[in-house]
């Protein structure tokens, strides 16, 4: 039988260009979609290349796709995503569009792989998180588990590819001393949108709807990885030794111990959420602090989205 036929949509960006290196290493039947502007051109996909087309309604509609991972603005996603949803197709949404909006599924497998499958039941829709939220997630679910979270801080320290492939090249090209790192996301009151979205989306995903949980989030120079300085209150105790025990345990995470510890560097490239510097927090009763760096464009993006689409394939291959 043959395989799915997946359209990317922003294949030409940040995250489609990653998407692309993951489903050609897969062998997925691929193809590219994006806006006018790089429409016509072709770009890499393994060893070969792929013609970049045109994302209009025309196209999405056209109902030759079974499955499309979208990692476009906010705008065109609420555009594209519906038409390309009353074609039949299963799509997974990499832009806000969708996340937070009732009835569609935010979801990170590893927590919460069979809301995914919810879908399949209406729209098959399915959101993918915020890149900071996917590896916060991935650490704070077993700790959930095994002690009851009580409340959670986090501070993030955010690489420039998390703002798109444009902000990439700027880096590139000017001295990190000299790059604008400027915030670029919006005040929603004295937050960010982005500390906003962290916080909503976290709590979504763990389907812990009170949970207090404050964050501040910043850009830093680097180009690939975001890193999170995260501490948790328990309802119990766990010592330093017993949350590491868990997180090691725990899927898609990797915990490093001392002199070990994670940096975007190590984190960049690789599929793992990189976890270290556990250690019991004095502040706060039951507490303890930890630190995390991922590839915000491989698991913070492009690969939790292929994730989840390979949940949704197995799940209409099983019907
Ligand atoms: N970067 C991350 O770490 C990250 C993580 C999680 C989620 N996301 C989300 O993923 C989405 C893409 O982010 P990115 O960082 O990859 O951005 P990006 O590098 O700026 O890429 C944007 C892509 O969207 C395409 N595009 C723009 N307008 C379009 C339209 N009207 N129709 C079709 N295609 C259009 C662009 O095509 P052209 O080349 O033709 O302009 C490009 O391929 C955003 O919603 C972002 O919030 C990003």
């Amino acid at each position: 039988m043959a395989g799915p036929r997946i359209g990317v949509v922003g294949a030409t960006g940040a995250v489609g260009t990653v998407t692309l290196q993951l489903l050609a290493e897969r062998g997925y039947e691929t193809r590219a979609f994006a806006s006018a502007r790089s429409a016509g051109s072709r770009i890499p996909f393994g060893d070969d290349e792929i013609l970049v087309e045109e994302a209009t309604p025309e196209a999405i509609a056209a109902g030759d796709v079974d499955l499309f991972l979208f990692s476009v603005g906010t705008g065109a996603s609420r555009e594209l995503v519906p038409i390309a949803s009353a074609a039949g197709a299963i799509c997974v949404d990499k832009s806000s569009a969708y996340r937070l909006v009732d009835g569609y599924p935010l979801v990170v497998p590893e927590v919460n792989a069979a809301r995914a499958l919810e879908s399949l039941e209406r729209d098959r829709i399915v959101a993918n998180p915020n890149c900071c939220t996917i590896p916060l997630t991935c650490v704070l679910q077993p700790l959930h588990e095994a002690a009851t979270l009580r409340r959670v801080h986090v501070a993030t320290y955010q690489s420039v590819s998390g703002a798109g492939a444009q902000r990439m090249e700027q880096l590139r090209a000017e001295p990190s001393g000299e790059h604008n790192l400027a915030m670029d996301w919006t005040w929603e009151g004295p937050d960010s949108d982005e500390e906003a979205k962290l916080r909503a989306e976290t709590r979504k995903i763990l389907e812990l709807p009170d949970l207090p949980i404050s964050a501040t989030c910043v850009r830093v120079p680097v180009l690939v990885g975001h890193s999170e300085a995260i501490w948790v209150e328990l309802e119990e105790s766990l010592s330093a030794a017993e949350a590491t025990e868990i997180l090691e345990e725990a899927p898609s995470v990797r915990v490093l111990r001392l002199p070990e510890f994670p940096t975007p560097r190590d984190a960049a490239g690789g599929d793992e959420v990189l976890v270290g510097r556990i250690r019991e927090d004095e502040a706060a009763p039951n507490g303890l602090a930890l630190f995390l760096s991922c590839d915000n464009l491989r698991k913070g993006a492009a690969l939790n989205a292929i994730q989840i689409a390979e949940v949704l394939l197995a799940g209409v291959a099983a019907a």
